[in-house]
C-alpha cells in the first residue's frame, strides 16, 4: 500500500504544554546522541493528540530530536500504525479482518462500517466522526471477531453489537470495552470449567476492561493531563517535574533544564576547533529574531543558539567558516546542524528581510 503525507496540511503543530512536557521527559531516557530513540513514542503522542500525523507535527518531532525530517517522515510512513490521513473525530475504528476473526464474521462487521460511516477504509464519515480500516491480526483471536476503537478492544463483536456501540459513540457516550457477549474475559462462554476461579472478585471487570473504564481515556484525544507526568530514571528531579501544574511543564523535564542551566557554563568553557563568532549579552531593543524560520532549528536549539548569545539572522549571516566550524562544534547534543542545513545561507536572506522555501511553510 502507498504510503504518502495526505493532501491536505494543517498550518502548524504543537503540543499542549502537558505533551510537550511528557514529549522531553521521553527523550532523556536515552543517552547523548541517540535522541533519536524517541521517535516512535513522539510520533504516537502527536497521534494520539490530533488523531493523525500531519506533516507539521513529523517536522516538529525531527526539530526536537535534531533529525532530518526525512528520518522521521521515513519511521511515519513505514508503520501502519501512524494514520497519515484525517481520522473521525469521534473514533477511527480498526475491525481485525485476519483469520479467527474472519471466521467469526469479520466482514459483517465491515459491512456496518461501510453502511454507517463510510464505503471506503480511512474515508470520513459524512458527519466528520467517524472512519474505519480493516487491521491484522489483534492478538484477541480468542475474542474474535473483535475491533480496536481508540485505545481499547471491544471483542466478541456482532454486526448488531458494533453498530450499537458506534450510536452510542456519535451520542457522546462511551461503551464499555472488552467482550461484549457476556464473558468475563476469554473463558469458555459456557462458564469456567479448569480453574474455577478468576480475578473477577476483586474487580468487576477483567484488568484491561477494568484499567479502560478507570482511565476513561478510551477515545479521547489525550493531552498530556490524563496521568502525572512520571519520570523515575531521573530520580528526585523528576518528582519536582512531575508535580509542576501544567502551564510550567511546558520547560523541559530535569535532564533537558539541567543541559539549558549548564549552557552558559558550556559556552564560556567551550573549546575545540575554529573561532567563537562575537555574541550578544541579550537580544537587541529585546526583540529576538525568530530563528525557527531557519530550517534545522527547532525550538530546542534556538533556546540553546540564545544562551550562547546568538539572537539575530545578521548575527548568523555573518558567520565565517572558522565560526561555524566553532558553533558547529559546541552545539551540544546538536554538532554539524550549522554546515548541515546551511544556516548561514538562509540567515542571509532572512537578515534581508526575505523568505526562504521553508520559513514560507514555517509556522510555529
Ligand atoms: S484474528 Fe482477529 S484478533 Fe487475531
Amino acid at each position: 500500500m502507498l504510503r504518502r503525507l495526505h493532501h491536505e496540511q494543517p498550518e502548524s503543530f504543537a503540543f499542549t504544554p502537558a505533551n510537550q512536557a511528557w514529549a522531553e521527559a521521553q527523550i532523556t531516557k536515552y543517552p547523548e546522541g541517540r535522541q533519536a530513540s524517541a521517535v516512535i513514542p513522539l510520533l504516537w503522542r502527536a497521534q494520539e493528540q490530533e488523531g493523525w500525523l500531519t506533516r507539521p507535527a513529523i517536522e516538529h518531532i525531527a526539530d526536537m530530536l535534531g533529525m532530518a525530517y526525512i528520518r522521521v517522515l521515513e519511521v511515519a510512513t513505514f508503520y501502519f500504525m501512524f494514520q497519515l490521513q484525517p481520522v473521525g473525530s469521534v473514533a477511527h475504528i480498526q475491525v481485525c479482518g485476519t483469520t479467527s476473526c474472519m471466521i467469526c464474521g469479520a466482514e459483517d462487521l465491515i459491512g456496518v462500517c461501510r453502511e454507517k460511516i463510510a464505503p471506503a477504509p480511512h474515508q470520513l464519515s459524512a458527519d466528520g466522526k467517524f472512519s474505519w480500516e480493516e487491521v491484522e491480526c489483534l492478538g484477541a483471536c480468542s475474542n474474535a471477531p473483535m475491533a480496536q476503537i481508540g485505545k481499547d478492544y471491544y471483542e466478541d463483536l456482532t454486526a448488531e453489537k458494533l453498530a450499537e456501540i458506534i450510536d452510542e459513540m456519535a451520542a457522546g457516550r462511551v461503551p464499555v470495552p472488552g467482550p461484549q457477549n457476556g464473558r468475563y474475559a476469554a473463558e469458555p462462554l459456557t462458564g469456567l470449567t479448569s480453574l474455577t476461579e478468576h480475578e473477577g472478585g476483586r474487580t468487576q471487570y477483567n484488568a484491561s476492561v477494568q484499567l479502560a473504564v478507570d482511565t476513561g481515556d478510551t477515545i479521547k484525544r489525550i493531552d498530556g493531563a490524563e496521568v502525572p507526568l512520571s519520570t523515575p530514571w531521573l530520580g528526585g528531579k523528576a518528582a519536582k517535574a512531575a508535580k509542576k501544574p501544567a502551564k510550567k511543564a511546558t520547560k523541559p523535564a530535569a535532564r533537558p533544564a539541567a543541559k539549558a542551566d549548564s549552557t552558559a557554563q558550556t559556552a564560556a568553557a567551550a573549546t575545540g576547533p575554529g573561532k567563537r563568532p562575537e555574541a550578544l549579552k541579550a537580544a537587541r531593543e529585546g526583540a529576538p529574531d525568530d530563528l525557527k524560520m531557519i530550517k534545522g532549528v527547532g525550538p530546542k536549539l534556538e533556546k540553546l543558539l540564545n544562551s550562547l548569545g546568538f539572537f539575530h539572522y545578521d548575527q548568523i549571516a555573518n558567520w565565517t567558516d572558522e565560526e561555524i566550524a566553532w558553533v558547529d562544534q559546541n552545539l551540544v547534543g546538536f554538532k554539524g546542524r550549522v554546515s548541515r542545513d546551511d544556516w548561514v545561507s538562509q540567515a542571509r536572506v532572512l537578515a534581508e528581510g526575505g523568505q526562504t522555501e521553508f520559513s514560507k511553510r514555517a509556522k510555529y
